[in-house]
């Protein structure tokens, strides 16, 4: 297995976290680069449906607990299933959200704590990405990105505060893995994103264009 191939992308709502993988995933097939671009909650059949459960807005009674090990419940299946054969393929894989979605999330903005999230997730550990992209968007530029988006889940119709509390969730994640998590400035434009963050994977992939 590569130890540099699994890269995720980090980001609270409206980060651009899509736009910038659809791009990069473009540049990898111009390039003839082997990878996958999946994403969590999701990426196979048991946890899309596991995602769907979590973010019905008709399951307002869930609670934290049960949230944080739904997430954790998605994340070991999509690893085992889609994740880390395709490593062992030497394959890149691009990842939208991982472990640090449930740290700054349910660790810090639910107050679930990040030892317990990281207790949910033991069976996980085992595999941690290699490089994390992290757009950095202040809550007030994704709230009103988040305004104008017609289709909104359980947690997109969080408070402000929720959303607040999870942006402060993803700066302790930065202090937790300095070496791991790479930080882009999201309130730039999205052509600006974009740019920056294929950069940092071609700066770390070692690759030239
Ligand atoms: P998405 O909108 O980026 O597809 O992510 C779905 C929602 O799930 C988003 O609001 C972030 C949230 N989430 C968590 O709260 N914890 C997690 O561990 C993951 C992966 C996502």
């Amino acid at each position: 297995m590569n130890l540099k191939n699994f890269i995720t992308f980090e980001g609270g709502e409206c980060s651009g976290k899509t736009t910038v993988i659809h791009s990069i995933k473009a540049l990898f097939d111009e390039l003839g680069i082997e990878y996958i671009s999946t994403r969590e909650p999701g990426g196979i059949k048991i946890a899309e449906q596991i995602r769907n459960i979590i973010l019905d807005i008709n399951n307002k009674e869930m609670t934290s607990e049960t949230e944080t090990l739904l997430y954790a419940a998605a994340r070991m299946q999509h690893l085992s299933e889609r994740v880390i054969p395709a490593l062992n393929e030497g394959k890149i894989v691009l990842c939208d959200r991982f472990l640090d979605s449930s740290l700054a999330y349910q660790g810090y903005a639910r107050g679930i704590g990040m030892d317990n999230v990281l207790k949910a997730n033991s069976f996980a550990l085992e595999k941690l990405p290699d490089l994390t992209i992290f757009i950095d968007v202040t809550p007030d530029v994704a709230l009103k990105r988040l305004s104008g988006r017609d289709k909104q889940d359980r947690l997109d119709l969080e408070e402000m505060d929720f959303h607040k509390r999870v942006y402060d969730g993803y700066h302790k994640v930065m202090e937790m893995y300095p070496d791991r998590v790479v930080r882009i400035d999201g309130n730039q434009s999205l052509e600006e994103v974009t740019k920056d963050c294929i950069n940092k994977v071609l700066e770390y992939l070692k690759l030239k264009v």
